[in-house]
């Protein structure tokens, strides 16, 4: 099968020919139909995140069920599933209380199988890990059975794919992690396909002031197209503050969804908020980056800063909620794919997303 690899962290991809092997006991093998490439694809590659190599990446994909393992009782060969990057372990704390997302036992940060190996090797027989041990950007992927999710038939390949991270980050940042209200006031800063989905989240809950800000042009426009009331073209921090606290009008902001992963951001973020107004971190850094705020102000006016992984999913709940609400043409999510692009393309996405140029890019397979 043909795969999009990384020697490791910080060094070009390449795409590379390897094998894999069947599924063992607790696994699927997928046919990967389409993968998205997200921008935490792009900190892996960029190095700004340390990770294990040789690696397959890719996170945010969907495909169809090929083979089951011994003992795998819930999935079926045909069914389409999207892929979680952060399966449960059903057995911490964390996840008996309903919290999956911050699971303490997933052993999807080890971007091995279950048994601390992992299924896909080259010719020479060493083995290559992958990404959030579910490694999408290749023709087949072997994975954990609670880490496949099906969905309805009726869902594009590409919608399905991008259920997998930015939808699933962005929507629920909104829903779950901030549960705002109809009505509410909320800014997002970066409208990628993690940002845009804040804005379909932000519609869907009857938000009724959404401000959007970028410092592309051709990026506020297409907020505009899912529902954005307000636009804001970042320019240097203090201008951006003043244009959004202008733009929130006299209640001010509610909620302000930082969907970059930038310092300067982060502080303009919590900047904004007047009293009662509460911070919704889902943009990550590279590591080892540190923000500050003026405290007095921030316990003065009882504001609140929340970090939100992975929209706070329940995989195997949101994942077909989500898709239900796109065919029931509630979540727009097709519109988010700028363009399919084949295995070989990846480089050439990564290139557009470090300039902010476009929307998603789907690799088809
Ligand atoms: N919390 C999570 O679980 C989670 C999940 C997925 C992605 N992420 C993170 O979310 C972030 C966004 O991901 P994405 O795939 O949407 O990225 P993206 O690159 O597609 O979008 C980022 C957007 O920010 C804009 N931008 C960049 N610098 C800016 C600035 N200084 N001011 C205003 N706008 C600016 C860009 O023009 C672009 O439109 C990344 O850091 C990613 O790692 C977090
Ligand atoms: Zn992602
Ligand atoms: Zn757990």
């Amino acid at each position: 099968m043909r795969a999009v690899v990384i020697e490791q962290a910080g060094l070009p991809t390449s795409v590379e020919e390897l094998l894999i092997d069947e599924p063992r006991e607790g696994e699927v093998a997928v046919r990967m139909t389409a993968s998205g490439v997200c921008h935490s694809d792009l900190h892996v590659r960029d190095g700004e995140w340390p990770r294990p190599g040789p690696i397959i990446l890719g996170h945010e994909g969907a495909g169809i069920v090929d083979a089951v393992g011994p003992g795998v009782t819930t999935l079926r060969p045909g069914q389409q599933v999207v892929l979680t990057w952060y399966y449960p372990c059903l057995r911490c704390r964390n996840c008996q209380e309903g919290r999956q997302w911050i699971c303490t036992g997933s052993r999807s940060l080890q971007h091995r199988a279950a048994d601390g190996t992992s299924r896909a090797r080259r010719a020479d027989g060493s083995s290559v890990l992958a990404y959030l041990s579910i490694g999408t950007m290749a023709e087949r992927a072997v994975v954990p059975a609670d880490a496949a999710i099906p969905i309805p038939d009726a869902v594009a390949p590409e919608v399905a794919a991008l259920i997998g991270c930015c939808v699933s980050t962005g929507v629920g940042a909104v829903l779950k992690t901030a549960d705002v209200p109809a009505g509410a006031s909320v800014v997002v800063f970066g409208l990628g396909g993690v940002g845009l989905s804040v804005v379909m989240g932000a519609v869907l809950a009857g938000a009724t002031r959404i401000v959007a800000v970028d410092r592309v042009a051709a990026k506020l426009d297409m907020a505009a197209e899912f529902g954005a009331t307000h636009l804001v073209q970042a320019s240097d921090p203090d201008a951006t503050v003043s244009a959004i606290r202008e733009a929130a009008g006299p209640d001010g902001i509610d909620f302000a969804f930082e969907a970059i992963g930038l310092t300067s951001t982060v502080e303009q973020a919590i900047a904004v908020l007047p009293p009662g107004g509460t911070a919704v971190l889902v943009g990550m850094t590279p590591v080892g980056q540190r923000a500050s705020f003026d405290v007095f102000p921030f316990v003065d006016g009882s504001r609140r800063i929340i970090g939100s992984n992975y929209g706070f999913a329940v995989a195997a709940n949101d994942f077909p909620l989500y898709a239900d609400l796109h065919l029931a043409g509630r979540l727009p999510i097709d519109r988010l794919v700028e363009a399919t692009i084949g295995i070989d393309d990846v480089e050439d996405a990564f290139d557009r997303m470090r300039r902010g140029e476009g929307l998603r890019r789907v690799i088809r397979f």
